[in-house]
């Protein structure tokens, strides 16, 4: 982090980190923070508010970053970070249908501009396609099962109404974590089709950097991980070729450099004070 550097927050939420960043780059520092939900943004902006000029705030998807930067002037930027998933202030807030602990109606978009709802693709897509969500998005071994019994008593309207359907599946016992868990994990990745936005903002965060500039990205579960280690792994090698290939004829050239080989991962003390940090890894890369 530099003084007056450009940085540019994706997954903006209720503006912690980007009000660290703001702190780091001062003076002169700037930021442009982006959130698909526009609740968070409302949150982050009174946050931010004593930063004035220094703040730029988006409502938009981070799929469309390298235009989000341009439009705003922050190209090339000195920094993109990213902090994957949804935020305390989603999972419990009441009316959102993130939490199988709380009763709300099946929704779990980040934003109302979307059209898709959870409730959407429970009570209409075909059952091979709910297993196969809940089998992809959410490792779920149990994912043909949760899907028939979804098909068998849907109409489902609510969080509590899904949650329950599969807390009484035979063979679902307590355990570390409630047996719900991976289907709203698996469900609200569909709805907002992370992965695929995933995918799209870290090829554009290298067209976005600065050489010298870096891409942070922390994420929260085994997916997300694999697919920010292997784009940084292959942006951190050069010719991409098998190695009976002689000549190169892919041509690929590297365009990061790798900060950490293993990711950051929160302290005990971290995960004491704050109990969901602790599946976070961060990864770190800078451009070249
Ligand atoms: C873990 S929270 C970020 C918390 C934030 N770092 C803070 O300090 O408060 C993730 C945020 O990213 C947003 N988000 C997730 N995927 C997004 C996407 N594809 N485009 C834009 N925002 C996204 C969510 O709406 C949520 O507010």
């Amino acid at each position: 982090m530099r003084p007056g550097g450009r940085y540019v927050d994706g997954t903006l939420g209720a503006g912690g980190h980007a009000e660290a960043i703001l702190k780091a780059s001062f003076p002169g520092g700037r930021l442009l923070g982006i959130d698909a939900d526009p609740k968070a943004l409302e949150v982050a902006r009174q946050r931010l508010a004593g930063y004035g000029p220094a703040v730029t705030l988006v409502n938009d998807n981070f799929r469309h970053l390298e235009d989000i930067c341009r439009s705003h002037g922050f190209l090339p930027a000195d920094g993109v970070l990213l902090d994957l998933g949804l935020s305390s202030l989603q999972l419990d807030d009441a009316e959102r249908g993130f939490s199988f602990r709380l009763d709300s109606p099946l929704d779990m978009r980040f934003g109302p501009g979307q059209t898709t709802t959870a409730a959407d693709i429970v009570n209409t897509y075909p059952e091979q396609d709910i297993a196969a969500i809940l089998r992809d998005y959410g490792e779920e071994r149990h994912s043909r099962l949760i899907a028939r019994r979804i098909a068998a008593i849907r109409p489902i309207s609510t969080t509590r109404e899904l949650a329950g359907a599969i807390e009484h599946l035979p063979g679902m016992v307590p355990g570390r974590i409630h047996p719900a868990t991976r289907t709203f994990q698996a469900l609200r990745i569909a709805v907002n089709r992370e992965m695929d936005s995933l995918q799209e903002v870290l090829v554009q965060a290298i067209r976005v950097l600065a050489v010298g500039g870096r891409l942070a990205v922390i994420s929260y579960h085994s997916l997300e991980d694999r697919i920010v280690k292997q784009f940084m792994a292959q942006e951190s090698r050069g010719c991409l070729c098998p190695p009976e290939v002689p000549v190169c004829a892919c041509g690929h050239t590297s365009a990061l450099r790798l900060v950490n080989r293993k990711p950051a991962t929160p302290s005990e003390t971290e995960v004491r004070d704050n109990p969901r940090s602790r599946s976070a890894k961060l990864r770190a890369a800078e451009r070249i």
